[in-house]
């Protein structure tokens, strides 16, 4: 089958041109990656023509002999569903989970993202916790998370309950949380420690001054955790913007009543206590 043609294909093209219709990704910010099924390899594997093996830059052992569909180093968002072939690529993990090579895409050159250790790094966290379930990562330069790592302090805590009480609907979409890094150097081992570090914890890290990362099941769920998450940013940063101090809000007991009648169980350390007109 034409690689083009393959279902799973079709879904990392078009929740692409979803992030770029967001306008998350000017020029070439933002990444995805998608962790291929084995039956899905099958599908497209006459497509395949190795190229040769380069350093991933870490080590990613349980990845070993993976296939991922990623989109390449400075290519464009705006690219993918005009130009799938020069924009993005299968690449394979060797059995070491060192290296990578690229199977197929970026016919004109190129390699994958910068960010290829944080995705695989992510990847790997999410396959051992979720038992394989997780396959989606997404970068993304979400605007209003980006403004309110100049305005919150840079804390877990504080941006998981300020996220929960701008839409009810945030605490059942994550009710983990959000991990936050500290800005650090982008597109290195580092930052892939720290930020698969967070993704033990949580399905969202927040790159202070950069952007965000999500991971989930699949492009639904992944795109609309991002998308959740940016837009209670956006009205943190709409009632920011008309007064530092709130009238109203949801609160600790409030979160404590939804978790019980949605079934989900949300940390008490997220439900600290905290004058109520901020
Ligand atoms: P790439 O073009 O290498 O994917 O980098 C974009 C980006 O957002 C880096 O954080
Ligand atoms: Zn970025």
């Amino acid at each position: 089958m034409n690689v083009l043609d393959a279902e799973f294909v079709k879904g990392f093209i078009r929740m692409a041109n979803d992030g770029w219709e967001q306008g998350w990704h000017e020029r070439n910010g933002g990444n995805l990656s998608y962790r291929m099924k084995m039956e899905e390899v099958e599908q497209v594997k006459e497509n395949f023509q190795p190229s040769e093996w380069k350093e991933i830059g870490t080590t990613v052992e349980k990845l070993a002999g993976e296939f991922f569909l990623v989109t390449g180093s400075g290519k464009y968002f705006r690219n993918v569903i005009i130009n799938p072939e020069d924009s993005i690529c299968i690449i394979e993990v060797d059995s070491t989970g060192t290296k990578y090579r690229i199977m197929w895409g970026l016919v004109n050159g190129g390699k994958p993202t910068s960010e290829l250790p944080s995705h695989l790094m992510n990847h790997e966290v999410k396959k051992l916790a979720t038992d394989g379930r997780y396959r989606v990562i997404y970068h993304a330069h979400t605007t209003n998370i980006i403004a309110l790592t100049f305005v919150l302090p840079l804390e877990d805590e504080v941006f998981t309950r300020e996220l929960w009480e701008m839409a009810t609907e945030c605490p059942v979409v994550f009710p983990d949380g959000v991990g936050v890094v500290p800005w650090m150097v982008p597109g290195g081992r580092d930052i892939a420690v720290a930020t698969s570090k967070l993704m033990e914890k949580y399905d969202l890290a927040i790159w202070a001054h950069h952007g965000m990362f999500a991971a989930g099941e699949d492009f639904d769920l992944t795109f609309g955790l991002m998308h959740t998450a940016e837009k209670s940013a956006e009205i943190l940063v709409k009632m920011l913007s008309m007064t530092p101090y709130k009238r109203q809000t949801i609160t600790p007991d409030d979160f404590r009543h939804l978790a019980k009648d949605f079934n989900v169980t949300l940390p008490e350390k997220f439900l600290y206590e905290k004058d109520v007109n901020k």
